[in-house]
């Protein structure tokens, strides 16, 4: 017999089309609220509550002039917000600024001697490196010289960055900042493809690499994937004609890759001939361009986040300050890699911005055990510690008891990136910070810059599992699928939304102004000749729930992009990747829920006509999405099916394999053009028996139904 709920799925699945989001209740524990600690209170950056009053919705825009004037500018802005043109929205006009400046220059007064940036390699024997503020100008002076006399960047021009997580990086990125020189830095663990694609969409003539890096006790030959980044790129019509390679231990070429004449450089041959060259920082434009960020999206192709140069400091600096309640005294260590956006905001600018110290940490948490980022936070006294869900469970699991045998101390804590369990949540405060720190679970993405929803440390009660109020100066809304607003307290879900604009937007996507607009700003636009911002709310492809107390909950993607540990993979990008086989005639590409990754990808294929099932075929299927995408894509598992579910115009029903993978209810298959394969497909996944269904998450029941 069915149980209610399975009827009300079924019920809401005949009226597929119609559903709306706010009509799927959410039924969730309330959990309770957890004070910050006094002591924290005592030296918060943010305990005053005035403060807050000055970012009330009637001081929009100007509000955020708060958040600017911690930044030293060339020459003031004129006006706080230009909307003129929606949605391109232009922050701090007039103003003129350089990033590097003031990350490092602008720190050399008070704390040239201080340490800028901590390196810790992966193995564990070799010495952590301290950059101080003094060294760090030097080197990323030096590095800016070498690239515009050697590599002739010019400002505006755009430099692919594929490296792994050591000092050479974010120097590498300051020294693009002081040239104006837009960097699009490519996460690490991205293949040479996936990096000679971004590379191409950016028009990169330059890219920068690292010979090798350590990762899980493993040397990785990193620099191979640059021939195939510079292959693809050809293919795309983009030359390349200068590879810069770091080396990890400088003098030491680690790779087999041969380097090529004429077009491959080890920086520290030619950073000899720039010595002690210093160069003036550029006096940007508020609106030019930082860097560009590749995001996964609805389509196959990656988007190029593009992010402005005031307003992204200043968001990320502002929100650093008052959220992370980072000080110059701090030593701050977020576990993310920097070539995600968390790593762009809250390792290198953000943090450096206000004097910080900040850790980069080249390996895997559990590496050599789970020990290791606790011994790593006694060593150096971190006293801020950032990461994601995924790596606390991750850490829970494979350590339980392990922060208890180290005295360190966290006064703040942050998680971003998923949403986190309560329990797991409750291990963080109680094991991790010794429920002597704050927790802020911090949502937000790619494209928002920073932070969207937090608790404000000092002044917020905590809720476990919820991200809470809106930061300043940003001004939420949920909205059903009619542009009806789901009210807080009435339980049902919806789509989020931002009502107003905040500095730390995106721009627009790199070359495709027509995207930016369809994409963030359609949906819930009535009239898009309006030239008033309130017209023009951006959608975030966020579902969330608000309860009375006005803490967001957020429920997961509701386009089909799937979060992996925290990353975003879009499952077109794989089905994609899976269809250059000629042996596969049909791909689809699914959420599973993972204890510890939270959600993992599934791909299901069939075969074309002749291709017999074999596991030689599933093999090839994982090879090309980890050539073609990444390790990090790697499926969980990989289903062969003599055909896929489909609606009578030969939609595949995602939904519907969703639902098999995570044993939910499939909900009603009558309108399929093929209903019997259904049962066939959940044989070969579950086996025989039916076992009990799963109520599942949001993300996974609405998975799919996007149109
Ligand atoms: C997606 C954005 C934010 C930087 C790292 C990820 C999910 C992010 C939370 C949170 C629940 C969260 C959303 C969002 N997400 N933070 N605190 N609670 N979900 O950036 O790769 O652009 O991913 O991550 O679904 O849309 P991203």
């Amino acid at each position: 017999m069915a149980t209610p709920r399975q009827k009300l799925n079924t019920k809401e699945h005949k009226n597929k089309h119609k559903v709306s989001e706010a009509q799927i209740a959410v039924h969730w524990k309330e959990e309770g609220y957890y004070r910050p600690p006094k002591k924290f209170i005592a030296q918060a950056n943010l305990a005053d509550p005035t403060f807050v009053k000055k970012f009330s919705e009637k001081r929009f825009p100007e509000c955020f002039d708060n958040y600017a004037s911690l930044l030293d500018w060339d020459k003031p802005w004129r006006k706080t917000l230009d909307a003129s043109n929606p949605p391109f929205w232009k922050w701090f006009v007039g103003g003129k600024l350089n990033v590097c400046y003031n990350c490092v220059d602008r720190n050399l007064a008070k704390y040239k001697n201080k340490a800028a940036l901590i390196f810790v390699p992966e193995p564990e024997g070799e010495a952590m490196t301290v950059i101080t503020y003094q060294e760090l100008y030097k080197r990323v002076n030096e590095v800016a010289a070498m690239l515009r006399d050697f590599a002739a960047l010019k400002t505006g021009d755009r430099v692919t960055i594929h490296m792994p997580m050591i000092p050479e990086l974010p120097i590498t990125m300051l020294a693009c900042a002081r040239l104006g020189v837009v960097h699009s830095v490519v996460f690490g663990g991205f293949s040479g493809e996936a990096c000679g694609l971004r590379a191409a969409d950016s028009g990169s003539r330059v890219l920068i690499y690292a010979d090798g890096y350590h990762r899980n006790g493993k040397w990785v030959d990193h620099k191979a994937s640059a021939d195939i980044a510079v292959q693809t790129a050809k293919k795309e019509g983009q030359e390349v004609d200068r590879v810069l390679v770091w080396k990890r231990y400088p003098g030491k070429y680690t790779s087999e890759s041969p380097m090529i004449m004429g077009r491959d450089y080890f920086v520290d041959d030619v950073l000899k001939d720039y010595r002690g060259q210093t160069v003036q920082p550029v006096s940007q434009d508020a609106e030019a361009p930082l860097f560009l960020m590749y995001t996964s999206g609805t389509t196959g192709k990656p988007k190029g986040c593009q992010h402005r140069t005031g307003g992204y400091l200043a968001y990320v600096t502002g929100t650093a300050k008052y959220y992370q309640d980072i000080h110059p005294e701090d030593v701050y260590w977020c576990m993310a890699d920097i070539g995600w956006i968390t790593g762009h905001s809250y390792i290198v600018y953000g943090p450096l911005a206000l004097a910080a110290t900040s850790v980069l940490y080249e390996g895997v948490p559990q590496f050599p055990d789970a020990g290791r980022p606790w011994r790593i936070a006694e060593r150096l006294d971190v006293n801020i510690f950032h990461t994601s869900p995924t790596a606390i469970r991750m850490l829970r699991k494979a350590g339980a008891d392990e922060p208890k045998k180290y005295n360190y101390h966290f006064k703040h804590m942050t998680t971003v990136g998923e949403p986190i369990e309560p329990d797991v949540w409750r291990w963080y405060y109680d094991v991790v910070g010794k429920r002597e720190a704050v927790i802020v679970d911090t949502w937000w993405q790619t494209e928002t810059g920073g932070f969207l929803c937090s608790t404000k440390p000092a002044l917020d009660p905590m809720k476990p599992g919820s991200a809470g109020p809106p930061v300043l100066g940003i001004y939420p809304v949920i909205w059903d699928e009619n542009g009806e607003e789901v009210p807080a307290g009435s339980n049902k879900a919806g789509n989020i939304c931002i009502r107003n604009p905040w500095p730390g937007i995106m721009q627009t996507i790199w070359g495709d102004p027509q995207r930016f607009v369809t994409q963030y700003y359609k949906k819930y636009n009535k009239n898009p000749r309006s030239k008033d911002w309130r017209d023009w709310p951006y959608y975030a492809a966020d579902g969330a729930v608000l309860p009375a107390d006005g803490y967001y909950r957020i429920l997961g993607r509701v386009d089909d992009v799937i979060n992996v540990a925290g990353h975003r993979l879009g499952t077109k990008e794989v089905e994609s990747a899976c269809l250059t086989l000629p042996e596969v005639a049909e791909a689809a590409v699914v959420p599973a829920v993972d204890e510890v990754k939270g959600r993992v990808p599934v791909v299901y294929i069939s075969l074309k006509p002749g291709v017999l099932p074999n596991k030689a075929v599933q093999d090839k299927v994982t090879v090309t999405i980890e050539t073609i995408i990444g390790k990090i894509a790697r499926p969980k598992n990989i289903h062969v099916v003599p055909d896929m579910p489909k609606t009578r115009s030969g939609k595949i029903m995602r939904r519907v394999l969703a639902a098999i993978s995570n044993r939910m209810d499939t909900g009603d298959i009558t309108t399929l053009a093929n209903p019997d394969i259904v049962e066939q497909i959940r044989v070969l996944v579950q086996g025989r028996d039916i076992g009990p269904l799963q109520e599942g998450p949001e993300d996974i029941k609405r998975f799919g139904q996007e149109p």
